[in-house]
């Protein structure tokens, strides 16, 4: 009897016994599971590159899979996290952002994002290259990219006098999204007229020419584009005002105000906006308008982006 509850007692305690080593065994297994997987995960490698918890959750929380990658492979750089929360943060300009950054820590971060991914930190006019002209309404022509003396768009056809002043021409397809909006417009009791639209290389050259003689580079580089630079060769762009305005005048006018709230529907946008200098080359023109198609201009009306920074991060960035 007394036998028999010695071995009950033994065999209890030879359970609870393994129990305990069982539960050892697993939370020691666990923990080396864990601990492996640690050593082979994000947060390890950025922590051993040098980046601390709090760079390390904006790490992970902005950078793409592609970017974590290039991340996990370069050395520590403490001014990472600063631009990686931007918007149109592109990973290979984050050297270029560094440098502009540190020369002038004033300028807004996503002021440098933007004016690195454009190229305006360089000069004007400074090493520029042909456009991609079969991007069509998404072409970017700019201070960096020019179109050939001979490009001339496929379809012009000549504007009516009712709707411009007087020799516009336009492609044909931009002259339909054109009168769509004119004629909203016009229901609303307002009415827009097209004072200048296609030019050709030549007519540009004039218009420049006499912008500088008038006035001088500095005044007509801020004013005009440089022939092969400005967007009125492509066919897309037109000067939109009303009658009895002036360009100058023409913000303070109800159209102005109208199509500010309406021509993105039509696939339009402000291309020289007001505050963008540094971004565009150009001085604010309230009656500059580019044809891009209602998809990219609802986006750029939306984000307050100009075509130049939409260009970059989503066409240019997207193509390297
Ligand atoms: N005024 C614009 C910038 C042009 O000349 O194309
Ligand atoms: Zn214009």
């Amino acid at each position: 009897m007394k036998k028999t509850r010695l071995n009950k007692k033994k065999v209890a305690f030879a359970i609870i016994l393994l129990i305990v080593i069982v539960a050892i065994i697993v939370t020691l297994v666990t923990c080396g599971i864990k601990y492996i997987i640690y050593l082979s995960s994000d947060e390890y490698k950025l922590k051993e590159i040098g980046y601390s918890e709090e760079q390390i959750t904006t790490i992970l929380k902005y950078a793409t899979d592609n970017e974590l990658e290039k991340i996990k492979n370069e050395k520590y750089e403490k001014q990472l996290t600063t631009f990686i929360e931007q918007k149109y943060f592109i990973y290979d300009k984050l050297a270029d952002y560094i440098e502009y950054y540190n020369q002038d820590k004033t300028v807004d971060v996503s002021k440098v994002i933007s004016i690195i991914n454009v190229g305006a930190d360089k000069d004007f006019y400074q090493d520029p290259k042909k456009t991609d002209t079969s991007l069509k309404e998404l072409m970017l022509v700019n201070k960096f990219n020019y179109l050939d003396k001979t490009y001339v768009p496929e379809n012009i056809v000549d504007v009516s006098v009712q709707y411009a002043y007087d020799d516009n021409e336009v492609p044909e397809f931009v002259y339909e999204k054109y009168l769509e909006m004119w004629n909203d417009a016009n229901e609303d009791g307002l009415t827009l007229i097209m004072s200048s639209s296609y030019r050709d290389y030549q007519y540009q050259e004039e218009l420049y020419n006499n912008y500088k003689n008038q006035n001088g580079t500095e005044w007509a580089d801020s004013v005009a584009a440089r022939a092969g630079y400005s967007e009125h060769q492509t066919g897309y762009a037109l000067d939109i005002v009303t009658y009895n305005s002036t360009m100058e005048d023409f913000e303070n006018s109800d159209e102005f105000k109208w199509l500010n709230e309406n021509a993105y529907k039509y696939g339009f946008i402000l291309r020289y906006p007001k505050d963008k200098e540094d971004i565009t080359g150009y001085a604010y023109e309230s009656w500059h308008y580019r044809y891009v198609g209602v998809e990219v201009a609802s986006y750029i009306h939306e984000n307050d982006i100009t075509f130049d920074e939409y260009y970059a991060y989503f066409i240019e960035n997207k193509q390297e």
